[in-house]
């Protein structure tokens, strides 16, 4: 401990002066900044530069990405960084240039070639993850003009994407990097045309590989980027004064001295330090904390230094994680190997540390002092008892203490021994000694950008040139509410060999050591005490290599087969393969049916103009909504206090059931069995009793949590399936059967009979906008309403019920959407109804986005499934008899639960003919937010009942499932057991195209030797086919109407029913109208979906945009185009536009509406021969090669293979978007997402950081996917067929491969290879599935004692 005693002290803060900094090269001065206020709200709000978005609010999406930039005073340079502008601070920007998508290009000026690259390569689908994904990659240009792939992986950690399956993305981007770039420079055939470098061209066949043209991309010049404002560069004191902004909560102070921060923490002990603000931003935003004093210390020197001792590195607190991984990189390839042990955990835990955005700001300091039991950093530093500076002002001097991390550091949740008073100044990394070796390792849901479930750090020390333990330390994170040590065990360890004798004995000491309560929060308590042993186990195999290879053991020590246990995933590097059908060479050019042309609004979303609901400016007298959400299950309203909500200044009005009648209240998509406003009863959580109105969000959320609700409850909650089958909570006629032959009499004749079960849990939509709805009164009788819906007409019908107007008077726009996949079908409703209500009662327009968590928690998910079967089948394998059951859980209202159902009855059977069936079907009535359409609709649940009963059977007669699955397949002529006859059925050429381009039977023998060859790591491969059906199980939604405007101009204004959500339908639709009417896209253009252009539409659902509202538009084409013949024929060689004029002058109507209903379907079969349930099949194969990691779970798809059946694609490029979108979707369905619920129905998983969807390092490292050639469909437009959902259920061909790879974990140790696997296959499923000597230490809490902390719905 030492005290300086000489110190004068200074005034923390001389004046208060304006924050400046410069956003897009303009100066920005504020003299009031909110301390509060995020960078994000202050470019949206008023700045209104909307192109940055919202998707999170807490980091973990990336569509808010920045750059920003600012001086490196000590090396005089300019440091650019991407980082999310949703959680820095605007008090942090005083001194920085913010770059956003708008200061790099624009459509009108000048396109930046990253917003052009991800544009043309059909990177953007909805786009509103693409400026965050465009800025990240821009900030990387700029720090590194030619990276490369590896850099491309670390750059887009923090970035999601939701629609494309992230490959186009990267083979956009790829074209910046190393590996694109060859020595022939311009010259590279890469960059000049079509051909591969050896030349050939890949039009063989009457197939094209190219989707995109490399040859047409602006050239990158790094040297014409905007310079950094001299203003900033020159003036060092930017940098260099205390500054203060006070706020009206807060006040924010950045003193640059250590001497100032220390006085501002003698007087504010619980002043809050804020850093990068990556913690404590997500604590104001969700946990509502306030802190009256921020103190930024992001300029004072003793916090930011970097200095190598003898014995270590010495890092300041405030140091980012990047600049500490950068520096450590560099120290590694220079110190001896030894020494930097410790070091390269250190970069290892950081590469897996959040996304790249976060540790460009957030520090080692934060890390350490949040405390967090699953912190990444903690674990290592405390093994490694990492010493600590930390200082206080006492009695006006400075206090210097040292404290080691290690035992004891830690005294409880987020707590620790350095006092509120004191600031931790800085940390040292040791330097490892020649006989000490440091392992760390992190289990996490999903590798990159996730917080670990189990983290572990082992530093041991052995005596001199011996395998013999003189000291050691291990860590654990994610079993306590602080790292936790393992004292006990270590003592036994000491002076022991690091032997395999030693693994039993420590298993089962850290068995005993680290127990986990059954309740414990987190979950999945067998797993993670699992990975406390395995995680050493891994370390132990990694020690031992090391060992081996200094020569202290001998080389065949651990048997070979056994060292890849000690390794961890590493992403691949993308290879990738697109194929399609080119068009004929007789096809005019003009003619874009077919090719791959660009989304029509890609390049707006690249540059951040294309506007999304909540981008519409706002109007003068504007008021915001938020919801009055449910803390309740199941409960009776006892009475709702809206008293101290509306005393907030600011605060205009409370809405709830009392506003409405009974019968305005009452709503619904069918049946109308909601509620705007819960009026008696709550039914889940997250249900709406009410809504705030008040000037801003910000209040209005505040008042919102003022609203006081008393509660009575009511017994029984049910959240789960199983708890609906016992307390038989079904839904009014359920069950409902469907039968088909004879089934009792099948399955007495049949050889085999087996009882089986699947079950497959619910899907988070995580479409990147939140639901956001703007309403305005018209005069004092009509309402226009901006809404981010997929169904227009329904919000129009219901708004028009709601505020008792005619239709007639509503409209209802929806521009674009950032996607929707069915979760803005029918469950915009619950944000647009009191959205309108509000703005109509008060004569004012009203606007709300809700925020990601309400969103989650209001807005449900796709149906958890339960089926339970007993499947007939002969000694061949054939099925002879299948009876099911299938059980939807449907949350407490009906929306359109009764329809998913069907679906996923009408596809159990999948691909396979069954000729005796029974099928039954209960609509599970659950206290869970209403569940709803999600892509697929039911579909891929029912197919993935099939799969698991045709490997049954498989697996049962002892045959290839590969061979059971031929004989089984439905051929063309068969009918179904919703009597469909299947007129085309190719699915066995889809799967042999699938073998061959897979190599499946080539993977599969390497598959063979490379798990004989392994001991901890598996491989699996999987095939899966597909068969969905087209059409609205409604009836009559399968119709659609188009409007076509054509100008005196010659130009074209189209209208359809259909939405764009980001699924390529207006450009479909474009490209549809061009060819119909002969003239180039570029006269056509799509505005809007608007209730007064085309009324009564259909949702944008079920894949049919493309079907319905193509031929609506073809026929009003051929409308136009009969009123413009006799004028073509007397003018032949005259243009289009000489063509209109005359049209015009002559008085023709160029206007036409169009409209279509589906034939045949829904027909009643007695009347129409040709009568069907679906107008045609989607069909498809995928195999996936998978590898899991035995010890942990974790796993890697090693290469997935799609071919699929569209018929003849409209545009291939937005086909195969769909299809490796959909797949990544399906992957993410049954292999990664995990909605986590408590027992008493309050969602968890409520953001990005709980709830995992695929990310880019998830992609397969192979992905190819071809398209069926020569396969038109002739019950479509132009023979295309329906794309969107089908291809959804090929992502389970990773489900399939995982449990293939489990399979030869287990029967290698001579287990049972019949053994249930729920999807999602989670890693916690994954490792518990591959039991071993380690799982077996784990003992089962009894069932009767078990208070699980979550259970699955
Ligand atoms: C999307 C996202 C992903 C994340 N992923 C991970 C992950 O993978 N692994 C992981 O471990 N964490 C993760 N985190 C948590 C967080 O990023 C880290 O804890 C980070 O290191 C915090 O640093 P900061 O500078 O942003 O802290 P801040 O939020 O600025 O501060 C955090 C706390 O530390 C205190 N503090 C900071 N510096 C000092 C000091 N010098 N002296 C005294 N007190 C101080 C602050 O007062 C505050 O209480 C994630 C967070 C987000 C938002
Ligand atoms: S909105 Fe900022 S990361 Fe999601
Ligand atoms: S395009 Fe990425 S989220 Fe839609």
């Amino acid at each position: 401990m030492t005290t300086n005693s000489n110190v004068v002290l200074s005034v923390p803060v001389e004046k208060e002066s304006p924050l400046i900094f410069f956003v897009n090269g303009k100066k920005v001065t504020d003299a009031e900044p909110d301390p509060e206020c995020t960078l994000l709200t202050y470019l949206r709000d008023k700045l209104r530069l909307c192109g940055t978005k919202l998707g999170c609010g807490e980091g973990g999406c990336g569509a808010c990405t920045v750059m920003i930039s600012r001086v490196d005073r000590a090396t005089n340079s300019i440091k650019h960084l991407a980082v999310n502008a949703c959680l820095m601070p605007v008090c942090a920007m005083h001194g920085c240039a913010v770059t956003t998508i708008e200061g790099i290009g624009s459509t009108r000026t000048r396109l930046h070639p990253v917003q052009e690259r991800i544009a043309k390569s059909h990177g953007s689908q909805c786009g509103f993850c693409t400026p965050g994904i465009v800025m990240s990659m821009y900030a990387l240009l700029r720090s590194m003009p030619l990276p490369s792939m590896k850099d491309l992986e670390v750059t887009f950690q923090g970035n999601l994407c939701r629609c494309t399956g992230y490959r186009p993305i990267l083979e956009g981007y790829k074209t910046f990097t190393k590996e694109f770039s060859c020595s022939m420079g311009d010259k590279c055939c890469k960059v000049n045309g079509n051909k591969g470098c050896n030349g050939a061209e890949s039009e063989q066949n009457g197939v094209n590989d190219q989707l995109f043209e490399k040859s047409e991309f602006l050239p990158f010049d790094p040297s014409q980027e905007p310079i950094f404002p001299p203003e900033l560069h020159l003036n060092p004191q930017f940098d260099a004064v205390n500054l203060v902004f006070t706020g009206p909560r807060s006040t924010w102070y950045r003193p640059v001295e250590l001497l100032d921060l220390l006085k501002l923490k003698a007087e504010h002990p619980h002043g809050k330090i804020i850093v990068g603000n990556t913690e404590v931003g997500v604590e104001m935003k969700f946990k509502q904390f306030l802190y009256p004093v921020h103190i930024n210390p992001i300029k004072v020197p003793e916090l930011n230094e970097i200095r190598e001792l003898e014995d270590s590195i010495l890092f300041g607190s405030a140091v980012t994680l990047m600049d500490i991984e950068e520096y450590l990189r560099g120290r590694t390839e220079k110190l001896p190997r030894h020494q930097t042990r410790f070091f390269r955990c250190a970069m290892k835990m950081l590469h897996y540390f959040a996304g790249k955005q976060i540790r460009n700001v957030a520090s080692l300091g934060g890390n350490i002092m949040t405390g967090s039991p699953i912190s990444d950093m903690n674990p290592i530093l405390t093994a490694a008892c990492a010493k600590l500076k930390v200082c206080s002002l006492v009695d006006g001097k400075v206090h210097t203490r040292e404290v080691r991390m290690g035992p004891g550091f830690f005294t409880g949740y987020r707590k620790n021994t350095i006092l509120p008073h004191e600031v931790l100044v800085a940390i040292h990394f040791p330097k490892t000694s020649k006989d000490q070796y440091f392992v760390a390792y992190k289990q996490a849901r999903r590798r990159d950008d996730d917080i670990a479930i189990v983290n572990a750090a082992i530093n041991v020390t052995f005596e001199p040139n011996t395998n013999i333990v003189q000291e050691i330390y291990m860590a654990f994170g994610g079993m306590a509410p602080t790292t936790l040590m393992a004292p006990a065990t270590s003592k036994i360890m000491v002076k022991q060999k690091w032997d395999r004798v030693l693994v039993e004995r420590v298993a089962e000491s850290l068995c005993v050591e680290l127990p986990l309560a059954s309740s414990a929060p987190g979950g999945m308590i067998a797993y993670r005490r699992s990975l406390v042993v395995s995680l050493f186990f891994k370390a132990f195999l990694a020690i031992c290599q090391e060992l081996m290879q200094a020569g202290v053991l001998e080389a065949n020590v651990i048997p070979e087969r056994e060292l890849s246990g000690a390794e961890t995933f590493h992403t691949p590097i993308l290879k990738s393969a697109q194929i399609f059908e080119r068009v004929r060479s007789e096809q005019s050019t003009c003619d874009p049916i077919g090719r791959p042309k660009i989304h029509a609004s890609a390049l707006k979303q690249a540059t951040g103009e294309a506007i999304y609901c909540d981008d519409i400016p706002r109007h003068e007298n504007e008021l915001y909504l938020a919801l009055v959400l449910s803390t309740k299950a199941h409960a009776n309203i006892i009475s709702i206090d809206a008293t101290d909500a509306l005393r907030q200044p600011g605060v205009h009005a409370f809405f709830s059931s009392k506003d409405l009648t009974q019968h305005e209240n009452e709503v619904g998509t069918v049946f109308h069995d909601e509620e705007v406003f819960a009026s008696k009863k709550v039914n889940c959580q997250g249900q709406v009793v009410g809504a705030i109105v008040a000037d801003n969000q910000v209040l209005a959320q505040r008042a919102a949590r003022l609203v006081h609700i008393k509660y009575e409850e009511v017994y029984p909650v049910i959240i789960t399936i199983e708890q609906a089958i016992e307390h038989k909570s079904y839904f009014p006629n359920y069950p409902q059967f469907n039968e088909k032959g004879n089934i009792d009499k099948a399955l007495k004749e049949a050889d085999h009979v087996y009882e089986g079960s699947c079950r497959m849990g619910g899907q988070e939509h995580f479409y990147l906008e939140t639901n956001a709805c703007v309403s305005t009164p018209r005069d004092n009788d009509e309402i226009e309403l901006f809404c981010s819906t997929q169904n227009p007409s329904e919000i129009q019908k219901l708004v028009a019920h709601v505020v008792s107007l005619p239709c007639h008077r509503v409209v209802c726009r929806s521009k674009r959407l950032g996607g929707g996949f069915g979760g803005k079908e029918s469950r915009s409703i619950i944000l647009a109804l009191p959205v309108a209500l509000a703005s109509y009662r008060l004569g004012r327009p009203v606007r709300c986005m809700l925020d990601r968590d309400e969103d989650m928690m209001t807005t449900g998910t796709r149906h958890p499934f339960l089926f339970k079967y007993k499947v007939g089948f002969t000694k061949e394998g054939l099925i002879t008899a299948c009876n099911i059951e299938c059980y939807a859980n449907a949350g407490w209202s009906m929306d359109l639960s009764f329809s998913v159902l069907e679906r996923a009855m009408n596809h159990f059977e999948n691909c396979y003919r069954i000729p005796n069936i029974k099928v039954g079907g209960w609509v599970c009535k659950t206290n869970l937010p209403s569940n709803t359409a999600f892509r697929g609709f039911g579909g891929p649940q029912g197919m993935f009942a099939a799969e698991h009963l045709i490997r049954d059977v498989a697996r049962i007669v002892g045959k290839d499932y590969i061979d059971v699955m031929r004989i089984n397949f439905y051929k063309t002529g068969d009918i179904t057991h919703y009597n469909q006859r299947l007129e085309d059925f190719p699915i066995e050429r889809c799967m042999n195209d699938c073998l061959e381009q897979s190599k499946f039977h080539e993977k599969r023998a390497q598959i063979v030797e490379f798990n004989r060859k392994n001991r901890w790591r598996k491989r699996g491969i999987s095939l899966v086919p597909t068969k969905y059906g087209i059409a609205f199980g409604a009836m009559h939604l399968n119709q659609a109407g188009a409007l076509i405007n054509i100008y005196a101009d010659g130009s074209v204004l189209l209208s359809h029913g259909g939405v764009e959500i980001g699924q390529g339908l207006h450009t479909k639709m474009i490209q549809c109208c061009a060819r119909a009417l002969g003239i180039p896209t570029e006269l056509i253009h799509i505005s809007e979906t608007a209730t007064d252009k085309v009324p009564n539409t259909s949702p944008t659902a079920a894949s049919v945009g493309s079907d319905i509202n193509g031929m609506a538009v073809l026929d009003a084409c051929e409308k136009l185009n009969r009123r413009l013949r006799p004028i073509k024929e007397a003018h032949p060689n005259a243009s289009w536009h000489a063509w209109i004029n005359k049209a015009y002058f002559q008085r023709i109507s160029l206007s036409a509406s169009g409209f279509y209903k589906m034939p045949d379907v829904g027909d009643d079969p007695a009347k129409n021969p040709n009568a069907r349930t679906y107008n045609y099949y989607t069909n498809g194969v995928g195999v996936s090669v998978v590898e899991i990691d035995c010890l942990t779970g974790d796993h890697q798809v090693l290469s997935t293979d799609i071919v699929m059946d569209i018929g003849s694609s409209l545009n291939p490029a937005i086909d195969i978007g769909q299809i490796e979108g959909a797949f990544m979707q399906g992957y993410g369905l049954f292999v990664l997402e995990e909605l986590i619920y408590s027992p008493q129905g309050a969602l968890y998983s409520r953001g990005p950081g709980m709830y995992k969807l695929p990310g880019f390092a998830d992609i397969p490292g192979e992905f190819n996917v071809s398209l069926l050639t020569g396969a038109p469909n002739p019950r479509a437009v132009y023979s295309s067929k329906a794309v969107g959902e089908p291809p959804l259920f090929i992502g389970s061909t990773a489900f399939f491969a995982i449990k293939e790879a489990i399979t030869a974990a287990r029967a290698e140790r001579g287990l049972s290879v019949h053994f249930q696997l729920e999807a999602p296959a989670t890693a916690a499923r994954i490792r518990m599935a591959c039991q071993d000597e380690f799982t077996e230490l784990i003992d089962q809490p009894p069932t009767d004692a078990h208070k699980p902390w979550n259970v699955v719905p």
